[in-house]
């Protein structure tokens, strides 16, 4: 079986051995060890704990073999004039060294292979290669965008010799060249690599970027006429070695150092895509994929990076407010959560609705599950917001986790909301409640109807027009603020991690809820997002045993997905 068949996602998987039992013998720096046969140079001396610096070489992209950093001294066993290996005083075969290095990234394992990662001669050819690559590269880091991720200034601590010889003029090549709608290009820090190339034409099969011109003289460039915007040419911005790609959404935004990394989820569709989120005094400046083979692998789409602007949006909600007179007013979260509460008190159980919304992790679902249970509320629905699904990551399915409203059973799939706007202008429904900051407008019902509502609560991140109607607007935190979990379209329950806090007085949607439900029903035991866990899990079958550790940071597969919908994983 190829590593492709495994790992649909990706061309190659050089980290993963072809059968990882069948193992061979392997001495390591002097030590004998057992590797799985196949497995190229570079990945074993990981797997030993060992380092051999590399530029082109990446684990999920062609071997190409073109930048010569992964030098390492290569040895096979001794033959002796039986054609057997020799042994030596330990027993194990000798090992005869081949007097030239060989690249560590197109070199497989093969029974008693003998590889030195730091031997003088391995030492020498590094510095070597670290001079020529350095030779025409300019003196830009100061005002770089990859420096402190940068694996030229990386290795030129480590492997470099902190001298050139070079006296004469550098190369200059273009500098700032826009290479398409998200991705800026700087020539002269291009060492070359071809991990851009090679991601676009293997990954996205879009074969846009090639090299021109010959020695010194080479450039990336896009084909002419084309440009370099595919749907996820970000991730060449990460696995570019060097500042030579750079996003211009976060070029000179902020240097890396300074930026707290939180594990998290994109929230932008429903694959759940596993990410990093950078971020510094409370302003997230980027998101970056962290690898989930079961999810994304490595990489991310450029939808999804980008869309966390709405954070910082002039239309964020971060205060109560309250109705009076025709108008929004500030108000106390006492307040609001008193008048939401009266509000719902004066209508009967069948004559409120409420939307929940594939925008909430499950930790929110469940304390709304608790509520309309205690309120005895059986009107309960989703908005369905389609997505634009493509053959790789994006899901159909635009909301991240419309697999939990289902699991908690809050979701009849937008049937029931579309009978709403009739009950609404007949009286029948009286008070809605609207969660997740849902815009019910766009989603059919209209103005005027909304209008007619006795109580209209809205809670949510953004003003719209459902917001802009509601008697109370509770302001809700969003993806980056809070701490809960989501399952993908694919059953998998991934957590997230609060990485900022919500602005001004907004918070957690469980918080809300757990508030709203004190004062209706006077029902509390639960005062953090860990009790709520604690209780879903001993309700829902599906999280039964279940603990936040044991998620983990790359979450649980708990349900396969059949045509119907959730069906337990057998
Ligand atoms: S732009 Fe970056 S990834 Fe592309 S060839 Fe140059 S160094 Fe390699
Ligand atoms: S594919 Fe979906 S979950 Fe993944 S990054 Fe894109 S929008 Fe986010
Ligand atoms: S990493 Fe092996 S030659 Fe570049």
């Amino acid at each position: 079986m190829s590593c492709c068949e495994k790992h649909p996602m990706n061309p190659w998987n050089h980290d993963v051995a072809k059968d990882e039992k069948d193992l061979v013998d392997v001495q390591v720096d002097g030590v004998w060890m057992q590797m799985p046969r196949g497995l190229n140079v570079v990945e074993v001396a990981h797997r030993a704990k060992k380092f051999i610096p590399h530029y082109c070489y990446h684990p999920k992209l062609s071997v190409v073999g073109n930048c010569r950093m992964c030098l390492f001294e290569m040895g096979t066993p001794k033959m002796g004039p039986d054609r057997k290996p020799v042994l030596g005083a330990d027993g194990k075969p000798e090992i005869a060294w081949m007097p030239r290095p060989q690249i560590g990234c197109a070199t497989n394992l093969t029974p008693g292979m003998g590889i030195r990662t730091d031997s003088p001669l391995v030492k020498d050819c590094r510095n070597g290669v670290m001079e020529f690559l350095l030779i025409n590269h300019p003196l830009d880091c100061p005002i770089c965008d990859q420096a402190g991720e940068c694996k030229l200034q990386e290795y030129s601590v480590e492997y470099g010799t902190g001298a050139s010889r070079f006296v004469e003029n550098k190369v200059k090549k273009p500098k700032n060249v826009d290479l398409g709608e998200r991705i800026v290009l700087d020539d002269e820090r291009c060492i070359l690599c071809s991990r851009c190339i090679r991601f676009s034409s293997e990954v996205m099969k879009d074969d846009v970027l090639g090299f021109v011109n010959r020695g010194s003289h080479s450039t990336l460039t896009a084909y002419p006429g084309k440009s370099f915007d595919n749907a996820y040419s970000l991730n060449t911005a990460d696995i570019c070695p060097v500042g030579a790609l750079t996003s211009k959404d976060f070029r000179f935004q902020m240097r890396v150092w300074f930026l707290k990394e939180t594990k998290s989820l994109c929230n932008s569709c429903g694959t759940g895509c596993n990410i990093t989120i950078g971020s510094r005094e409370g302003k997230v400046y980027r998101l970056t994929p962290r690898e989930n083979e079961s999810v994304n692998s490595q990489w991310m789409c450029d939808f999804g990076r980008l869309n966390f602007h709405d954070l910082e949006s002039k239309n964020r909600l971060d205060r109560p407010l309250l109705k009076a007179a025709g108008q929004q007013f500030p108000a106390t979260w006492t307040d609001a959560i008193q008048r939401a509460a009266d509000a719902l008190k004066k209508v009967k159980a069948e004559e409120i609705a409420v939307v929940a919304s594939g925008r909430l992790t499950n930790e929110e679902l469940f304390v709304l599950k608790r509520l309309l249970g205690e309120l005895g509320v059986t009107q309960v629905d989703t908005v369905m917001n389609p997505g634009q699904a493509d053959n790789f990551l994006r899901s159909g399915d635009g909301n991240p986790n419309s697999r939990g409203t289902e699991l908690l059973g809050l979701s009849s799939g937008g049937r029931k909301l579309s009978a709403w706007s009739g009950e609404i202008a007949s009286g029948k429904i009286k008070a809605l409640l609207v969660l997740g900051g849902e815009e019910l407008v766009a989603a059919g019902i209209p103005a005027e109807t909304l209008g007619k509502l006795e109580v209209l609560i809205f809670s949510g991140i953004l003003s719209n027009a459902t917001s802009q109607l509601a008697h109370v607007v509770l302001p809700g935190a969003a993806f980056a603020e809070k701490t809960g979990s989501m399952v993908n379209v694919h059953g998998r329950l991934q957590r997230m991690t609060r990485a900022i806090p919500a602005p001004g007085e907004a918070r957690e949607d469980w918080m809300i809820l757990r508030d709203m439900r004190m004062a209706l029903t006077g029902g509390n035991s639960l005062h953090s997002v860990e009790d709520v866990w604690k209780s879903m899990s001993a309700e829902i079958a599906q999280l039964t045993g279940l603990n936040w550790a044991r998620i983990g940071d790359l979450g649980i597969q708990i349900e396969s997905m059949d045509q119907q919908g959730l069906v337990k994983a057998g």
